[in-house]
């Protein structure tokens, strides 16, 4: 059943969080969990000022770009934002998304990214209200919902977060019906196997998976990577 009857919700694509990966060895967790079938890269940048934990920047980005094929989702938790747009824009990222309270001129923000050849959203925490996106529907290619505060991998989903997305789906599909861009939907934190087709219902079309992904345990030496994501699509295949 798709989230609404003229959803206009586009092919799932599953964007594993390398916070959960081991950073010792980043590059081959990387290429492992494309060839297990990744759609996109979520990389988490957090500055100990917007949230309270510190990861990685955009060298970090550049060295992993000759790694992974597809799109890398730059998830910038900094404030302020604009320089790292364009620094991770220049390290290879293809989506640039911010949190509109960290920036002082989201437009401009917004178009910063663009301009650098990317693709630009808005992510909006749990408590955040979803009149930040009311002026800049026309400039946004993803609107990410938290469903966890951002900081920390292996939270709880917080179950509201549904409710959030089909409202924002309903945006999304508003938008697009009087002739707007296609956005993807993308939420993240605490997405699970027992809960992604859920979450898929309620309308998300892009789903970021850490935990779930990198803290699969092997299983008699087939790729766990590969499990998940298998597990994941079989999910998704139901909705
Ligand atoms: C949290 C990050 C998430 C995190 C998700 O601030 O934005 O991307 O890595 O991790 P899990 O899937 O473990 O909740
Ligand atoms: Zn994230």
């Amino acid at each position: 059943m798709p989230a609404t009857p003229n959803s206009s919700a586009l092919r799932p694509v599953i964007s594993p969080s390398i916070l959960s990966a081991d950073f010792a060895r980043l590059g081959e967790e990387v290429r492992a969990v494309e060839a297990a079938g990744a759609d996109w890269l979520h990389v988490d940048v957090m500055d100990n000022h917007y949230v309270p934990n510190l990861t990685i920047g955009p060298m970090v980005c550049k060295a992993l770009r000759p790694h992974f094929k597809g799109p890398i989702d730059v998830h910038l938790m900094v404030r302020p934002v604009d320089a790292l747009i364009s620094e991770f824009a220049k390290a290879g990222a293809d989506i640039i998304t911010f949190h509109p309270e960290a920036s002082d001129h989201v437009d401009r923000s917004l178009q910063l990214a663009r301009d650098a050849g990317c693709k630009a959203g808005l992510v909006l925490n749990p408590a955040t209200a979803l009149h930040h996106l009311d002026h800049v529907m026309d400039k946004l290619d993803v609107i990410l919902l938290m469903s966890v505060n951002p900081g920390f991998g292996g939270q709880g989903f917080i179950a509201s977060t549904l409710a959030k997305l089909r409202q924002v789906r309903a945006r999304i599909d508003a938008h697009v019906a009087a002739g707007g861009q296609p956005i993807r939907l993308e939420v993240d934190g605490g997405v699970k196997v027992d809960n992604i087709a859920e979450i898929a219902r309620a309308g998300a079309d892009a789903f970021v998976a850490g935990s779930a992904v990198f803290g699969a345990p092997d299983v008699a030496g087939q790729s766990a990577y590969g499990q998940v994501l298998r597990r994941f699509r079989d999910a998704l295949a139901t909705v």
